[in-house]
């Protein structure tokens, strides 16, 4: 007898080694923006969420290349693999928007409708500050058969993009620090 897995969950991971080039300031723009602006209200309990669409605001417009950098490899890949398959399709950028989980702030379950791949960016982690954990989409009808949840640890510089329909949650901020992130979508047409 054999065991196959057929239809994985394709995850794609890797870092930002020019992080520490911009991150001081990429985080003291955070903090100026955050402090002037209300939080949007989407799966942030006690945390902030800025606005989605952040490569609008001006003082943001600094960071485009070197986001762009850092992310465009993954819709490279992505556009390759999704090649493989005969397809062309247009892979972009849809919107990227930074979180500040407070100490005690988590993310409750959610998905990013309407995007194919979505990530997220790690660029402030404390240690405790919470795991990202994904869960299987069919977690309803296998639960307890198979293992249906998955954590990944937090790592200041690195990039995880995943499909836009897995449900994935942040843990609680155990630590006594802000932890920061920037997510985003890519959408297909
Ligand atoms: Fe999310």
């Amino acid at each position: 007898m054999e065991e196959l897995e057929i239809f994985p969950t394709r995850i794609y991971q890797g870092y930002d080694e020019n992080l520490s080039e911009y991150r001081d300031n990429l985080m003291f723009r955070i903090s100026e923006h955050s402090v002037n602006h209300a939080s949007n209200a989407v799966s942030n309990v006690g945390g902030f969420q800025s606005n989605p669409f952040l490569y609008d605001v001006p003082t943001f417009r600094e960071f485009h290349d070197v986001l762009w950098n850092a992310i465009s490899p993954f819709i490279d890949q992505i556009a390759i693999n999704i090649g493989s398959l005969g397809n062309a399709p247009k892979l972009t950028l849809h919107n990227l928007w930074y979180n500040i989980n407070y100490p005690g702030a988590y993310n409750i379950e959610h998905t990013h409708p309407h995007a194919v791949y979505s990530g997220v960016f790690w660029i402030k982690v404390p240690e405790n500050s919470g795991n990202l954990v994904m869960s299987d989409p069919c977690k309803h009808i296998i639960y307890g058969t198979v293992p249906t949840d998955y954590a990944f640890v937090p790592e200041e510089g690195k990039i995880i993009v995943f499909p836009s329909h897995i449900p994935h949650r942040v843990e609680v901020n155990n630590s006594t620090e802000n932890r920061i992130s920037l997510s985003f979508n890519i959408n297909m047409s």
